[in-house]
């Protein structure tokens, strides 16, 4: 499967990857991932990047571009992938284009997970990710059970450093000025597909699935 996960920050592109990993051993490009990644390495490009994280701001076109290429030429051309916060803006849109058809891996699904912004904010502010699996949980969404079987095996839920309010409201911001033109471009592409992101991960899950299959 070759598919992008589009939508607003918090409205599950990341859960839904997850699901769709498991499911279909598809692996999962997430530019976010990638780019705390590179913060971690404590390069001076690392030191940029995290200023324009925590802020809420996008990274420059060039630094994505360069990791989604990376990423994808480790990725076996038969596993297919599934882009998770890439393409950001219209540039980017372009760009990737113009990359996949020079590898001759065309995207086949571009999935647009909808949320209401109340939404969005309460489930920012509620993420966490366990220490131990890496698992993104919500303190106000998911299970006590869930919660617990972290904590319960010495794990810590982590919140990320970009899910206070002030970032999270940029970023909800700058996905309405610079992503949602894009989804015009992969509409007039004849690709693009909405699907609610609103009740149960399952659920959502179960609208994805019938879009893709
Ligand atoms: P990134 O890491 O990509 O963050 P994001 O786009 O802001 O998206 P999120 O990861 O916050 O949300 P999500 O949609 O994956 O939601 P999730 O599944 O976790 O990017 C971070 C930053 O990096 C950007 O701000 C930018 O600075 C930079 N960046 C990244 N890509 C870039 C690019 N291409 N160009 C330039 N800069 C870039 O779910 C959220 C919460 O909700 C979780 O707690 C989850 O458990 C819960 N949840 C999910 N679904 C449901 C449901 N159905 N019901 C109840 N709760 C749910």
């Amino acid at each position: 499967m070759r598919i992008i996960l589009l939508g607003a920050p918090g409205s599950g592109k990341g859960t839904q990857a997850e699901n769709l990993m498991r499911d279909y051993g598809c692996p999962q490009i997430s530019t976010g991932v990638l780019l705390r990644e590179t913060i971690e390495q404590g390069t001076t490009v690392g030191k940029t990047v995290e200023e324009i994280m925590a802020r809420g701001d996008l990274v420059s076109d060039e630094i994505v571009l360069d990791l989604i290429a990376n990423s994808l030429e480790d990725i076996e051309d038969e596993k297919g992938y599934l882009l998770d916060g890439y393409p950001r803006n219209i540039n980017q849109a372009r760009s990737l284009n113009i990359l996949l058809n020079s590898i001759n891996r065309p995207l086949q699904h571009t999935i647009l997970i909808d949320v209401d912004p109340e939404v969005l904010v309460k489930r920012l502010s509620g993420r966490r990710t366990c220490s131990l699996t890496g698992r993104t949980l919500n303190i106000y969404f998911s299970s006590q059970d869930e919660l617990d079987a972290c904590t319960n095996s010495g794990g810590e839920l982590i919140q990320r450093d970009d899910d206070h309010i002030e970032s999270i409201k940029k970023r909800i911001e700058v996905y309405k000025e610079q992503t949602e033109p894009m989804i015009k471009f992969y509409s007039e592409m004849g690709i693009l597909k909405v699907i609610d992101g609103e009740g149960a991960i399952d659920e959502v899950y179960s609208r994805l699935l019938s879009q893709v299959n």
